[in-house]
């Protein structure tokens, strides 16, 4: 089964210029990979991943997934699309502050059909014995794999993830690589990581380069790096 992206585009007017954030993209990857998407500030990264997530739409193209056109959906299909089908993970954590760690996670819980134990994802992360903490209360590091549990709890096929370790130091930034390629391997998750990074594209299956809204690169890694062993 495969995530296919055909002819993708989505524009801007910018007073009277038309610029192209996305210029017809397309490329196609199997269920289940780990793709990394480089490429400048500006390039269309953030824009892609979000017509992925079904929180922005393309003005041409398709998005097709196992034989559904997401890319035709309703308002209505695109929301239970995104809640069930969907985990997104930012650079900024977004979690609720009011919530302790475990109220965060469940806030997420609740919404998909698919979701899985919060105890269990909570060890998954290795924050169980912080779970009464509050976000005001946890490192940088915590807080990023609170909001990692925030996604994946809801069991989704898909993770997106934009610029996840940016706010993080080498450390904190290695541990949740990790935490995302044993995700992505042990439920069989997609994952679509967005970075400036271009170390971190040596764990990848699928090195997906944009510039100036245009796929000007798509490697194959035959021979993907641990993620403990991506070095920068
Ligand atoms: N809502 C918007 N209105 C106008 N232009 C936009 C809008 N959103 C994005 N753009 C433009 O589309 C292009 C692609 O933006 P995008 O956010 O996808 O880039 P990016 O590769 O994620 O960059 P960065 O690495 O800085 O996050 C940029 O030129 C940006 O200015
Ligand atoms: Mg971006």
């Amino acid at each position: 089964m495969s995530i296919k992206v055909c002819n993708l585009k989505k524009r801007y007017m910018i007073g009277k210029n038309e610029i192209f954030a996305l210029n017809n993209v397309s490329f196609e990857i199997n269920k289940g990979s780990f793709a990394v998407i480089l490429g400048p500030s500006g390039s269309g990264k953030s824009t892609l991943l979000n017509i992925l997530g079904g929180i922005d739409k393309a003005d041409e193209g398709k998005i097709i997934i196992d034989d559904e056109e997401i890319t035709k959906y309703s308002d209505e299909k695109l929301t239970e699309y995104r809640r069930n089908y969907v985990g997104f993970i930012f650079q900024f954590y977004n979690l609720v502050n009011t919530l302790n760690v475990y109220e965060n996670v469940c806030s997420t819980a609740v919404l998909s059909k698919n979701s899985l134990d919060v105890e269990e994802i909570l060890d998954v992360i290795g924050l169980k014995a912080h779970k009464r903490k509050f976000p005001y209360e946890l490192s940088g590091g915590e807080q990023q794999r609170v909001a990692i549990a925030r996604a994946i709890v809801k069991n989704p096929k898909m993770i997106l993830c934009d610029e996840p370790t940016g706010a993080l130091d080498y450390e904190n930034a290695k541990n949740i690589l990790s935490i995302l390629r044993n995700i992505n391997q042990k439920y069989n998750t997609t994952v679509f990581l967005v970075t400036h990074n271009v170390a971190i594209s040596k764990m990848a299956d699928v090195i997906i380069r944009l510039r100036s809204g245009e796929i000007i690169d798509y490697i194959l890694n035959e021979a993907p790096l641990k993620a403990e062993e991506v070095e920068w």
